[in-house]
């Protein structure tokens, strides 16, 4: 083996992106989010010799589970990521907009600077479509050069580019729009949580609600559809089974109002099918 990429959650395996960015040669470990941090470092010293690269979801994945714990560890994680001369790269698709005054976990703990690779797409917070990944010159013309997702692919459109700017300039300029989305994802948590709703340890304005099944997904989808709420189904693969979740996403520009009636609605179809 020359390579070894560790993933923090098996739904990465399964993110196009991430894989993508480091091509076939390397070996996915899905077994880092089981690995105590101590572990960490035998996990590295257990590989010497290969080029290393460790795969940060700095949201907690689809799932969430590990949200604030995994924030927590970053630093000691890059410690030993570090000490093993393994390189650190950061998804942080649920943290640009958001942490760090909208400039993501790196920023928001500091470590920007030891980072190699953070990237994030433009499909949340940002309001639009496509990504970016930021990092040393030479490792992002690697990237530009080798990555699946852009072999063959046309470049974003100006529409999207152009809508993914003027989102990160609104945001500069209003920053209380950041916080009042925290703020909304704070007070959908304490709901949903309130409501009995099994919401793993969520940490940004983006709630998951746990399912566990396929159909049962669906059909909560689809009535919270017919109810005016409008979430993503999430199922297996783009998570564990057992992990089927629907993923509620809140806006800074969201009312009280709305808010507490989305919990009512969600309150109601999980009681329909006896999930709280
Ligand atoms: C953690 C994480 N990374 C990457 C992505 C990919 O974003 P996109 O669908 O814009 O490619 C997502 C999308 O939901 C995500 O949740």
């Amino acid at each position: 083996m020359d390579d070894l990429a560790q993933l923090d959650e098996p739904e990465l395996r399964d993110h196009a992106a991430a894989l993508g960015e480091v091509g076939e040669p390397f070996e996915v470990r899905e077994d880092l989010a089981q690995q105590a941090l101590t572990n960490l470092g035998g996990l590295l010293a257990g590989v010497p010799g290969t080029d290393r690269l460790e795969v940060r979801d700095s949201g907690g994945g689809e799932t969430d589970t590990h949200g604030p714990a995994r924030l927590l560890e970053s630093e000691a994680l890059l410690d030993v990521s570090e000490e093993f001369g393994a390189r650190f790269m950061v998804d942080d698709a649920h943290g640009i907009g958001v942490t760090g005054r909208g400039r993501g976990t790196a920023a928001h703990y500091g470590l920007t600077d030891r980072v190699d690779l953070i990237m994030s797409t433009f499909s949340k917070s940002l309001a639009s479509l496509g990504g970016f990944v930021a990092g040393e010159e030479d490792v992002i013309g690697y990237i530009k050069h080798h990555a699946r997702a852009l072999i063959f692919s046309a470049s974003p459109t100006p529409a999207s580019t152009a809508s993914a700017l003027a989102a990160l300039r609104i945001m500069e300029a209003e920053p209380e729009r950041v916080d009042r989305v925290i703020a909304h994802g704070e007070y959908m948590r304490a709901g949903l949580r309130a409501l009995g709703f099994n919401i793993g340890n969520s940490v940004t304005p983006i709630v998951p609600i746990v399912v566990g099944d396929d159909q049962a997904t669906f059909a909560a989808w689809r009535m919270l559809f017919d109810s005016g709420v409008f979430v993503n189904p999430v199922i297996s693969p783009a998570v564990s089974p057992g992990r089927q979740l629907l993923r509620t996403s809140y806006m800074s520009t969201h009312t009280t109002e709305q808010l507490d009636r989305v919990l009512d609605i969600v309150g109601q179809v999980g009681r329909r099918l006896g999930l709280i």
